[in-house]
């Protein structure tokens, strides 16, 4: 293949992950952009392969075989919940190419085409150590996340006294042995910058509360698309520069809107965990056990209750995807428009485990968009709403965001559900969310319990809704 047909095609590729990405950026036209990124990433392999530098197809063929069956397996066997810890564990897998890319770079030069050793440029040495360190702190960083979101680690902050000093004191010293190495070439400078950083990416994303996790798999999203970016520097390909940007440039896009949804500093979470108080930590030492003025109900109180209002409002939640409850809610949204009671869905921006969790499982169950509202659009109407049905959710309704400086949550815009005329709320237990903490509106006097698997309860009040 020519070097004018290869950048062409690459060029090619690289607009096909534009295209993926608008296409993304709405669940009416997310299917097709799905489509485009996999079109423009067979043409970015398919060309590569046919480099006049690839020298052995077999090893190639080899690992993309290996890897294939490995990911078709996870993605066979894997739950959708579990979608944030697989995001974690691969962008792990990105961190750790990007220090072997500079590894080998390092050792072996001229394959690369960057010079002999100990005679390797300037700008080159540079790219490779911030590449290194970039793909060091993405490795690390993304195993401590997945290790949380997995439950193999406590969710809570992990914080010691002075711990953003040293995260400071150890940033600046991987800027100065960075400069060194890129001076000297040494290849002890380049490991110990590179053991350092793994060393920073588990101290940055340790102190990180289980309630801004969230933040942290795009942050990390974005950090191994810078990562990836610096190994397209080092092998001089166009390609990884410009998907890596694009991957780097959209997570830190997306962790921007998160945190802006979660009302955190994004400064604050790159710094690790920066403004994590000890009170927060205090308030995280679990539920309280008594609940003594809860209100439990049957699905026959709830469908009485939905046929006889004029507005509801549904929440989803994360329990709505464990018990894949959504083809039952459309069930009973149908029956309850028949009646004429108009229905609406609110979405908060981190409800369930991923960006756009319950958009994607609503669209699953043919919900029409045009009932779906954001945060912003429809808090202010539950004030003048019958029901608010919360199928799942917790964390996104409880008010100690709003009240309680020491929550971890404290902060994060809620759904302001305590303002209908009545609140129901479907879940299992009196069990807290994913932050830890009480909620303490499942004992208010318009809220009504209804405890059970969700899509079971709404089955039953499907039946019961005459
Ligand atoms: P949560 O606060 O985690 O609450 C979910 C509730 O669902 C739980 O209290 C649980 O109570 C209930 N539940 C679980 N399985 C159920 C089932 N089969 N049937 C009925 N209920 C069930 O969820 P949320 O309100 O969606 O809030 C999201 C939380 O996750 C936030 O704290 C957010 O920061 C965090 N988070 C979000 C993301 C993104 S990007 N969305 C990523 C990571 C973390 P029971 O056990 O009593 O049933």
């Amino acid at each position: 293949m020519t070097p004018n047909l290869a950048s062409f095609l690459y060029l090619l590729s690289s607009l096909c992950f534009i295209w993926a990405l608008k296409g993304l950026s709405s669940p009416n036209s997310a299917r097709r952009g799905n489509y485009t990124g996999m079109m423009g990433m067979l043409i970015a392999t398919v060309t590569t392969l046919y480099m006049p530098n690839v020298l052995s197809l077999e090893w190639i063929l080899g690992g993309i075989f290996i890897g294939g069956s490995i990911g078709t397996l996870i993605a066979w066997r894997l739950k959708m919940t579990a979608l944030p810890q697989l995001m974690a564990a691969f962008h792990s897998l990105v961190g750790l190419a990007a220090v072997c890319v500079a590894a080998s770079t390092l050792e072996n030069p001229e394959t690369f085409g960057i010079g002999a050793p100990h005679h390797i440029p300037f700008s080159n040495l540079l790219e490779m150590s911030v590449g290194s360190a970039i793909g060091a702190i993405t490795f690390t960083g993304s195993v401590i996340a997945f290790s949380k979101l997995q439950g193999i680690l406590s969710g809570k902050p992990l914080s010691f006294k002075g711990q953003h000093f040293l995260n400071a004191f150890l940033g600046v010293l991987l800027i100065v042995l960075i400069f060194l190495f890129a001076t000297t070439e040494s290849s002890s400078l380049f490991w110990a910058l590179t053991g350092l950083s793994f060393l920073l990416g588990i101290l940055l994303i340790l102190p990180i509360g289980g309630a801004d996790m969230p933040v942290v798999v795009s942050m990390l999203n974005s950090y191994s698309g810078w990562a990836a970016c610096g190994i397209g520097f080092t092998l001089s390909n166009p390609l990884l520069i410009i998907t890596g940007a694009l991957v780097g440039a959209s997570g830190a896009i997306l962790s921007y809107i998160m945190c802006k949804a979660m009302n955190r500093s994004i400064l604050n979470v790159i710094l690790g965990g920066f403004g994590t108080s000890q009170n927060e930590e205090a308030s995280l030492s679990g539920p309280k056990a008594s609940h003594a003025h809860v209100k439990t109900g049957s699905p026959e109180d709830a469908a009485y209750l939905l046929e006889n209002a004029q507005s509801v409002i549904i929440v989803p939640g994360y329990g709505m995807a464990v018990s894949q409850a959504q083809h039952a809610l459309r069930e009973m949204v149908d029956l309850l428009k028949n009646k004429n009671i108009s229905i609406r869905f609110a979405i908060h921006p981190v409800a369930g485990r991923m960006p756009g969790h319950m958009n994607v499982l609503l669209a699953e169950a043919n919900i029409p968009y045009e009932d779906v509202f954001e945060l912003d659009e429809i808090n202010r109407d539950f004030s003048t709403t019958d029901v608010a049905f919360v199928i799942g959710a917790n964390d996104i309704t409880n008010p100690a965001a709003k009240t309680n400086p020491a929550s971890p949550i404290y902060g994060m815009p809620i759904l302001d559900v305590e303002k209908a005329k009545t609140v129901l709320f479907l879940k299992r237990s009196m069990a807290p969310g994913y932050a830890g903490v009480d909620n303490e509106l499942f004992e208010r006097e318009n809220t009504m319990m209804l405890f059970g698997d969700a899509k079971k309860m709404v089955e039953h009040i499907v039946k019961n809704i005459a």
